[in-house]
C-alpha cells in the first residue's frame, strides 16, 4: 500500500526516529560544508539511477560519489528490489501450484528477460528471482551466478540449476540480455522478438515470463503471453504495466520513484540552499514537507540515498495507477522568497527508456516547479556517453547537476567537464 499519512503524523514518526535509523545519519553531511574544491567542481552534483560503480565487480566508485562535499547518489534498494520481486513471482507459484504447469510435464518452466548484465539493478533482479525460485548457483566470484543461460530446456546449464518452489520443480529454459544490435541495454523490441523465438520452439514448456523491467515485460506480455494466457511479472510499476493487471499482467514492483524523484533534486536543493541535507527528508522543512523510514534509507558512507520497494499485484494495483503522482508528504511548495530559483542541468542516458521516459521524468518535472528548480532537460541516445556530454558544454551556466550515466563506469567522462 502506498504511504499517505497526514504531514503531521509523518512528521512525528520521522521525528521519533531520528537518532536511532541508519537513514536520518547524523553523519549526513551539512551540504554547505567547507570543500578544496572551486568553481564548477564545487557544484552539487546528484548521480541518478546508475550508481557509479564497476559494471564487471559491482564495486562502487568512491571517487564519483565523493567528487565534492555536496555530491550523492540517489537510486532504490537493489537487494530489497529483488528479493521482493523474487518472492512476488514464488508466492504466485504456491497460489496457483494446481494449475501453473501448462504442459504438465512435472516442469514449472520460465524465461528471463535480463536488463544489462553490466547494471547493480539487473544483476540483482537476475538473483533476486533465481535466489527465489531456488535456481541460483553460485559464480567463480563467490556469489550468485547472474549470467543469461541462453537456452537451457534440457537444464544442463552451469549458469543455473533446477530448482524449487514447495514440492514443484522449477527451471530456467532461457535467459538472454535484452541488447539491440546498436548495443542499446534494456530494449523492449529485443525482448519481444525473443519471447517470439523461444515460444516458436519451446512454447507449451513456458509457464511464467519475468523480466528485469517493465518496458521489457510488458513487450513479451503483447507479443506473446497475454494471448496464450502466461504469468508475466515485471518491475518499476510504469502506469501500462499497472494497468496491464487488470488484462492478465501478474505483477510489478514499484521502485518508489516519486521518493526518487523527490530526493534527486531535494539533495540539491538542499546544497544550493547550504542546509542540512536531511531538510524535507527526515527533517520536514519550512513548507512541512518530510519523509519516513519507510520511504528510504540512508548509507552515508556511500552517500547514497536508496528508495524501498513496494510489491504491486492484482491485490493492491489500483492504488499505483498513475506512476506520475507525486508522493503526498513531499509535495508542498517552496516559498521563492526563501528558496530562490536555481538552474540545474539534468541528463537521462537514453530517451528510449521507458521508466526514465515514462515515470521518473515526468515526476521530475513536477517536483523542479515544487523545489523552485529551473532544470534543463536533456536525453542521450542509450548507447555512447559523448553523445551527452557533447551536450553540457556550458557547466558554468547552471548551479547544480544531476546525471544519468550510458554505462556505470563512466562516471569521469561527466566529472571531467565539471572543472
Ligand atoms: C529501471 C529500468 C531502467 C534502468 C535504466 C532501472 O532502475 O528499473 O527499467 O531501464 O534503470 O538505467
Amino acid at each position: 500500500m502506498k504511504k499517505l499519512l497526514p504531514l503531521v503524523t509523518a512528521a512525528a514518526v520521522a521525528f521519533s526516529l531520528v537518532g536511532c535509523s541508519s537513514s536520518s545519519s547524523a553523519a549526513a553531511s551539512t551540504a554547505a560544508a567547507s570543500s578544496a574544491a572551486t568553481g564548477n567542481a564545487a557544484k552539487p552534483l546528484c548521480w541518478f539511477n546508475r550508481q557509479p560503480s564497476n559494471s564487471s565487480t559491482g564495486e562502487l566508485d568512491k571517487t564519483a560519489l565523493n567528487f565534492n562535499d555536496s555530491t550523492y547518489y540517489v537510486g532504490f534498494d537493489a537487494t530489497q528490489g529483488a528479493e521482493l520481486q523474487g518472492q512476488m513471482i514464488a508466492d504466485y507459484i504456491t497460489k496457483n501450484a494446481a494449475t501453473i504447469d501448462r504442459n504438465g510435464d512435472g516442469v514449472i518452466g520460465y524465461v528471463l528477460a535480463i536488463g544489462d548484465i553490466g547494471h547493480n539493478d539487473s544483476i540483482a533482479r537476475t538473483r533476486g528471482v533465481r535466489g527465489a525460485l531456488g535456481t541460483a548457483v553460485t559464480g567463480s566470484d563467490g556469489k550468485a551466478d547472474y549470467q543469461p543461460v541462453g537456452t537451457n530446456t534440457d537444464g544442463s546449464s552451469k549458469d543455473v540449476q533446477d530448482g524449487k518452489v514447495g514440492s514443484l520443480k522449477v527451471r530456467e529454459l532461457a535467459s538472454q540480455e535484452m541488447k539491440n544490435s546498436a548495443g542499446a541495454t534494456w530494449d523492449a523490441a529485443t525482448a519481444g522478438n525473443a519471447v517470439g523465438s523461444w515460444s516458436s520452439s519451446f512454447g507449451d514448456q513456458i509457464d511464467i515470463v519475468i523480466s528485469n523491467n517493465d518496458g521489457m515485460g510488458m513487450a513479451m506480455f503483447n507479443a506473446w503471453s497475454q494471448a496464450n494466457k502466461v504469468p508475466t511479472f515485471g518491475y518499476d510499476a510504469n502506469s501500462d504495466a499497472v494497468a496491464a493487471i487488470a488484462n492478465g499482467y501478474s505483477g510489478t514492483i514499484s521502485q518508489h520513484a516519486d521518493v526518487q524523484a523527490y530526493l534527486t533534486l531535494r539533495v540539491l536543493r538542499n546544497s544550493l540552499d547550504g542546509v542540512d541535507i536531511m531538510t524535507g527528508i527526515s527533517k520536514a522543512d519550512d513548507a512541512g514537507n518530510v519523509l519516513t523510514d519507510a520511504d528510504y534509507k540512508y548509507v552515508a558512507d556511500e552517500r547514497s540515498f536508496y528508495a524501498l520497494n513496494l510489491a504491486v499485484t492484482a491485490d493492491n494495483y489500483k492504488d499505483f495507477t498513475d506512476s506520475t503522482v507525486t508522493y503526498k508528504p513531499v509535495s508542498t511548495q517552496l516559498d521563492s522568497s526563501k528558496h530562490a530559483t536555481k538552474k540545474v542541468w539534468l541528463d537521462t542516458y537514453n530517451s528510449a527508456d521507458n521508466f526514465l521516459g515514462s515515470t521518473y521524468v515526468p515526476l521530475l518535472q513536477k517536483y523542479d516547479k515544487l523545489l523552485n528548480l529551473s532544470v534543463e532537460y536533456i536525453a542521450g541516445d542509450g548507447q555512447t556517453e559523448s553523445n551527452i556530454t557533447n551536450r553540457l558544454g556550458n557547466p558554468s551556466e547552471y548551479d547544480a547537476y544531476a546525471i544519468n550515466m550510458v554505462k556505470t563506469d563512466n562516471a569521469a567522462s561527466y566529472t571531467a567537464l565539471l572543472k
